[in-house]
């Protein structure tokens, strides 16, 4: 048995101003959940601490909270994994939502931007080909059972560097789940609904790999990566700054080894785009005063080839 002190974010949005944080300590064996540690102390001492939660088996997705710093599920992380020295276990609501009560947070954002990509499958209204049924290859449906085990926890939206600076972002598990129906076969309104993601943003996401961290292994940044190759495979939104960045990024370092800046802004700007290079040009001005303004002309590395293979290897699109 262990004496854990759980450090609790206390809110209520209905009569108070400020949060504040109480301390509750339960006795149970070091290797409890956070969530039966929380329950414990719910139940025997002190009922009004709120939180939300329902399958205790990871699964439903509700109990996702900020653990001891980082985000996760309470009931598939163990106090011993997160406790300090002094037995404490610090809890405190996901960031980038709103708390409403304690550990329980406003999730409307999130919901809302999960339901406009229209998270259910669209298929043609007729199918000659399959009258009664429309079946789906064991290859095919390979590449969805990932994404499938998406909970909507969440904890990839509150660990999200980017919701938190533009609320406009969608998000990893928005757009992993897009990503589910994008590559269904039995799916209809594939480029719908990448042209839907690219308006809510996809191409601000700047794989960072925070959202790696999902409890149920979606991996959503990969999908985002998958999502941003079918935009460009599919030639949807392809006069957007985002894809246009992709490519000249992708396309300088092929050429040179190296990226080449000067290109990369103006690819990404637009050549042609005067208003656009004029609002860049001050930051021009600032480099060469600084003497950092890159190469106009770069010239391939000794060993451009072995780059070229790498990009010929991983089908790298560059156009
Ligand atoms: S992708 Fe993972 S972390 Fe994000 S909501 Fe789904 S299960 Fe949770
Ligand atoms: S990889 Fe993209 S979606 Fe995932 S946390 Fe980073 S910025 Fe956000
Ligand atoms: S209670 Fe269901 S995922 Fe934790």
């Amino acid at each position: 048995m262990a004496t854990i002190k759980l450090d609790i974010f206390r809110f209520d949005e209905a009569t108070d101003t400020i949060p504040h944080r109480d301390v509750v300590a339960v006795d149970l064996p070091e290797t409890t959940t956070v969530l039966d540690a929380l329950e414990y102390a719910k139940s025997e001492i002190d009922g009004s601490i709120s939180f939300r939660r329902s399958c205790r088996s990871a699964i439903c997705g509700s109990c996702s909270m900020n653990i001891a710093g980082t985000t996760g599920l309470a009931c598939k992380t163990a106090c011993n994994t997160v406790m300090d020295e002094d037995g404490v276990v610090k809890v405190d609501p996901m960031p980038n939502f709103q708390p409403m009560k304690d550990l329980v947070v406003h999730m409307d954002p999130f919901w809302d931007k999960y339901s406009r990509l229209k998270p259910y499958l669209q298929p043609a209204d007729r199918d000659e080909e399959h009258p009664t049924e429309r079946r789906v290859s064991p290859e095919d449906m390979k590449k969805l059972v990932d994404v499938a085990n998406c909970v909507m926890c969440a904890t990839c939206y509150a660990l999200c560097p980017v919701v938190s600076v533009d609320p406009a972002f969608a998000g990893p598990a928005a757009i992993a789940y897009a990503y589910r129906f994008i590559e269904d076969v039995r799916d209809d309104h594939r480029k719908e609904r990448i042209a839907q993601i690219s308006e809510d943003y996809l191409w601000l996401c700047a794989h960072c790999y925070a959202c790696s961290y999902c409890p149920k292994h979606v991996d959503p940044n990969d999908r985002i990566i998958d999502v941003k190759r079918a935009a460009i495979s599919d030639r949807v939104m392809m006069d957007e700054r985002g894809p246009r960045h992709a490519l000249v990024v992708s396309r300088t370092i092929k050429h040179s080894g190296m990226l080449e800046e000067t290109e990369v802004i103006q690819g990404t700007v637009g050549r042609f785009n005067v208003r656009g290079l004029l609002k860049v040009a001050p930051l021009g001005m600032r480099m060469a005063m600084r003497g950092k303004l890159p190469p106009l002309f770069m010239k391939p590395i000794p060993k451009v080839d072995e780059v070229r293979q790498i990009f010929e290897t991983l089908e790298v699109p560059v156009s």
